[in-house]
């Protein structure tokens, strides 16, 4: 099959710039599909955070991106992602993206990521490329197969296939109808056929309803978000999408995620050599000043602390947890107030058995994963989930809820039975988690062989990027296919 030309457009690209795991992803599969060999490009605001790692030169002459009432005009710089000749392409534009934030607090959301996804297709015509297939990540980049569709249809552009991708359902960019004039596109699109909803346009909805191909990022998400329950009020599009949309899992960049090399921990191992755990719980339990107790379970949360995670049912289960149970926990994340006052005071409680670090610390994260006995992840709703997938290798056992990724990830522990990865419970309360995290501390204790084989088969899963990768470029094919049935050439 002849390789196919894919431009990736997406608000975070890691190692450059990333809010979760969307960034994780994005920085991760094109390296994958340019190993298949297909010629993979990345487009990315460039926030006034984005690390500048590597070799950077400017793409000549000014970018002008067609928003608004008059050209706005921009800057694109070119670099590769790390290890790879892999084109990755920042849009400069001060006004917009000189703040450090990637979703900002001043309300202009709106604005700024119409002006990246319309700047994404100018850079396509500043560089010369015309790609067979833009692939899109969430609402930020909702507006693109609009684009092509309506004002661009009929043009180079307006040939090209789409794919969106949804990373979350719950972050839709519902924004106010100023976006419409802005973004250059004809009030007959506002219609809750196309991009409005409740009175304002929706760009998560506008991807739904235009992209060539929908996919996201587990077969079971794929399912519950055309159901009214999971559907987060855009079920019916889901629904009358369905032939189009599949759920393909998100893998792990095993290359960045190695236990066995990760530059953030103080000691390295694998499976077939499992010492180097220790000294990583040793260096996590000093990090949080938790009390040094080799022989003690130690739980770990990596989060953003909102709603969709469940960890206010860790904040309100913790303190008959740390009553009850002779465990440690050691907890990163930033967001929900309460959750996060919930656990400053169970450090000021349990001084020594609980260690918190209420921010965002990517070599923390790394320790937390390696240096933790479990890892706890009480989601709600999780579209795929990464954590859990590095918890597992880095031999971590993950403490999960069945839902969305999580059910097609992990593997419920059955005594006796040389099976599961992990420990699955089904309800969204305080006391399954209290029960299920009290079930794992009671296996660590009572039966230490079981848990070690646990970790080692956890360890051994394979969650690479191939498999996945390889589907993304059957997706990519079969949305080229449909975009030239349905486009007249040129
Ligand atoms: P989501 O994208 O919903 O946040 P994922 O599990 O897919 O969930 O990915 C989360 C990513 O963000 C992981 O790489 C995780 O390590 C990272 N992360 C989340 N919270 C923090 C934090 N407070 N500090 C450092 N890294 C974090
Ligand atoms: C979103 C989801 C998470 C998923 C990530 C990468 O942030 O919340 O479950 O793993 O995107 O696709």
């Amino acid at each position: 099959m002849p390789p196919l030309k894919i431009l990736f457009v997406s608000p975070e690209v890691e190692p450059f710039v990333k809010a979760g795991g969307l960034g994780d992803m994005v920085g991760a599969l094109p390296k994958e599909l340019a190993a298949l060999g297909h010629d993979v490009r990345l487009v990315c605001p460039l926030y006034g955070s984005v690390k500048r790692i590597g070799a950077w030169e400017p793409v000549a002459g000014p970018l002008g991106v067609e928003v608004d009432s008059q050209t706005r005009w921009a800057r694109t710089w070119r670099t590769t992602l790390p290890g790879t000749a892999v084109p990755v392409y920042f849009i400069e534009h001060d006004e917009y993206f000189a703040r450090p934030e990637v979703y900002s607090g001043a309300g202009d959301n709106d604005l700024r990521f119409v002006f990246f996804a319309r700047a994404a297709l100018a850079v396509c015509e500043q560089v010369g490329w015309t790609p067979d297939v833009i692939h899109g990540h969430d609402w930020t980049t909702g507006l693109i197969p609009v684009w092509l569709n309506t004002t661009l249809r009929g043009t180079a552009l307006g040939r090209v296939a789409t794919v969106f991708t949804i990373h979350n359902l719950e972050h839709q960019g519902l924004s106010d109808k100023r976006v419409l004039p802005y973004a250059r596109l004809p009030w007959s699109e506002f219609n809750a056929q196309s991009l409005e909803s409740y009175g304002g346009v929706n760009m998560m909805k506008a991807g739904l309803v235009h992209a060539t191909k929908l996919t996201t990022v587990s077969p079971t998400y794929a399912e519950e978000i055309r159901t009214a329950e999971s559907g987060c009020g855009l079920d019916h599009v889901l629904r009358s999408r369905a032939p189009d949309l599949i759920g393909i899992l998100n893998g792990v960049d095993t290359v960045s995620w190695d236990p066995a090399t990760d530059p953030a921990l103080p000691a390295h191992y694998s499976a077939a050599d499992l010492r180097g755990k220790a000294a990583c719980k040793a260096a996590l339990q000093e990090e949080l000043e938790l009390e040094s107790a080799p022989g003690v379970p130690l739980f770990g949360v990596v989060a953003r602390l909102a709603p969709q995670k469940g960890l206010d049912l860790l904040a309100e289960a913790l303190p008959l947890i740390m009553q009850r149970m002779r465990v440690q926990f050691a907890l990163l994340g930033s967001g929900d107030g309460p959750t996060e006052a919930a656990f400053a005071r169970a450090v000021r409680r349990f001084p020594g058995r609980v260690g918190a670090h209420l921010g965002f610390d990517a070599g923390l994260a790394r320790l937390i994963q390696a240096g933790s006995d479990f890892f706890v992840m009480p989601s709600r709703s999780e579209p795929c989930g990464l954590t859990q997938l590095y918890a597992m290798r880095y031999g971590t056992a993950p403490i999960v809820r069945a839902t969305g990724g999580l059910a097609d990830t992990v593997w419920n522990y059955a005594p006796g039975a040389e099976a599961g990865t992990g420990f699955v419970f089904g309800d969204a309360t305080a006391l399954a988690l209290y029960d299920t995290i009290g079930w794992a501390a009671a296996t660590y204790y009572e039966r230490p062989q079981e848990l070690d084989a646990l970790r080692r088969r956890a360890m051994a899963q394979d969650f690479s990027w191939g498999r996945s990768a390889a589907r993304y470029a059957e997706v990519y094919r079969w949305a080229v296919e449909a975009r030239t049935a349905t486009v007249a050439p040129a």
